[in-house]
């Protein structure tokens, strides 16, 4: 099997990259190693910065997303039961976010690789790229049954955190910058109209708690939890009660329950792989870096990643330089490392490690007074929250 960019991983990042390269006349095949049901239900975040809202309507892959998605025009900040909006249009000259689940852009995607683009191959495995820092790299895969090798001119791997593509770039020329977090957040979905009509991020002494949603009947609620814990170790009700101490306020709000459908936890990790690129060999998204989920950028730095790709593979084919090309690392991880520094921001501002100390904790509440009272640090987390431009 040829192509000229042999794409690994059918997450977010590999999907957009295949439609960018099929839209700019570029062929690939799309190498999944889960089935399409899985890689349709996975549930993840689901803030869209206005950016990627619209790169994904350029792409042609947006008509639902305009549908069914809700523009979000500010975040609560909650803390000792006071309560401040970020009023993201206001501070950023007319930038908003868009609630639509990463499971639904992958949907979208799917649907339009199958009718439209390339080979797009599920319950296929890549086993290894070879010959990276060559002209003609490969991947070899499995797939019903059988190994068999995809030869390509460039292989980008969207293979997600736990893939095979960073390890073909030799561990003497790789540098990791890694950092865990001693927590983790337990997640529900449960089948109740959201308490509130935006998000509301919420500081407390017993810990972080975040109220998201899918949709106008589907509340998303989390709850910072230890490291290690089992989701099914909280009992519903408990969940409830817990979330209602921590979203505590000192008006009228009230936090309204429903049938909790999914408990999971989720880890949390900032991570980045240096560089992204080993001769012919690209890295994109998880693949590349985590942040941890506080600052909802993970979906947002994968489509920057691809965005970069493509137009540099695009400029490669229309002026003949590579120009472009041989700076995507770099110009990746500038975007890259903002959207860590914020993520981590976020994180400490909002969470309460098993080790503060009284010290520490009025210390967060300072930096979101911070927040509350000066127009300019209001502005900066808007910012970065809405997003910063792509490179
Ligand atoms: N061969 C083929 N496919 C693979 C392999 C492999 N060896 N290893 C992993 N995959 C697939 C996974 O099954 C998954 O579908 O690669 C895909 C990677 O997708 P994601 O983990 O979703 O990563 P990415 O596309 O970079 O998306 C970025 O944004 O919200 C965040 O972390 C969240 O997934 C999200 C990310
Ligand atoms: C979500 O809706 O899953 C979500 C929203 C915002 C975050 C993280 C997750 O910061």
């Amino acid at each position: 099997m040829r192509t000229t960019v042999g794409i690994i991983g059918a997450g977010p990042a590999g999907l957009l990259l295949a439609r960018l390269l099929h839209n700019a006349g570029i062929d690939s095949v799309v190498l999944e190693s889960r089935d399409r049901a899985y890689v349709e239900h996975r549930q993840r975040a689901g803030i869209l910065e206005q950016g990627t809202v619209d790169v994904l309507r350029e792409a042609g892959a947006g008509q639902r997303m305009d549908r069914e998605g809700l523009r979000h025009d500010g975040i609560e900040l909650r803390y000792d039961k006071k309560r401040h909006r970020v009023d993201f249009p206001a501070l950023t000259g007319g930038r908003s976010v868009m609630v639509y689940a990463q499971t639904e852009v992958c949907k979208d995607l799917i649907a339009l690789q199958l009718a439209e683009g390339g080979p797009l191959l599920f319950e296929a495995e890549a086993l290894a790229v070879e010959d990276a820092d060559t002209d003609h790299p490969r991947v070899r895969f499995r797939h019903e049954g059988r190994e068999s090798v995809l030869e390509c001119d460039y292989v980008v791997g969207c293979d997600g955190f736990w893939g095979v593509a960073r390890g073909a770039i030799p561990a003497e020329l790789t540098q990791v910058f890694e950092r865990t977090y001693p927590f983790g957040w337990l997640g529900i979905l449960a089948d109740v109209p959201p308490s509130h009509d935006e998000l509301v991020y919420a500081r407390h002494d017993r810990g972080f708690a975040l109220l998201s949603m899918r949709s106008p009947s589907v509340s998303r609620l989390y709850l910072q939890v230890p490291e290690g814990t089992d989701a099914e170790s909280w009992g519903d009700e408990e969940i409830w009660d817990e979330l209602e101490r921590r979203f505590e306020t000192d008006d009228d709000w009230r936090l309204e329950r429903g049938p909790i459908t999914q408990k999971s936890v989720t880890p949390m990790r900032s991570y980045v792989h240096e560089p992204m690129r080993h001769g012919r060999l690209f890295l994109a998204g998880d693949a590349a870096h985590i942040v941890p989920p506080t600052g909802a950028k993970g979906l947002n730095l994968a489509v920057g990643d691809v965005v970069t790709f493509a137009r540099a593979l695009t400029y490669q084919k229309d002026k003949g330089s590579a120009e472009l090309l041989d700076a995507y690392s770099e110009t990746c991880l500038r975007r890259i490392w903002q959207a860590e520094r914020f993520s981590y921001d976020m994180t400490t501002l909002l969470h309460r490690a098993p080790d503060a100390t009284p010290f520490e904790d009025r210390l967060q509440l300072a930096r979101l007074e911070r927040i509350a009272g000066s127009r300019a640090a209001d502005t900066d987390l808007a910012e970065a929250y809405t997003g910063f431009p792509l490179g």
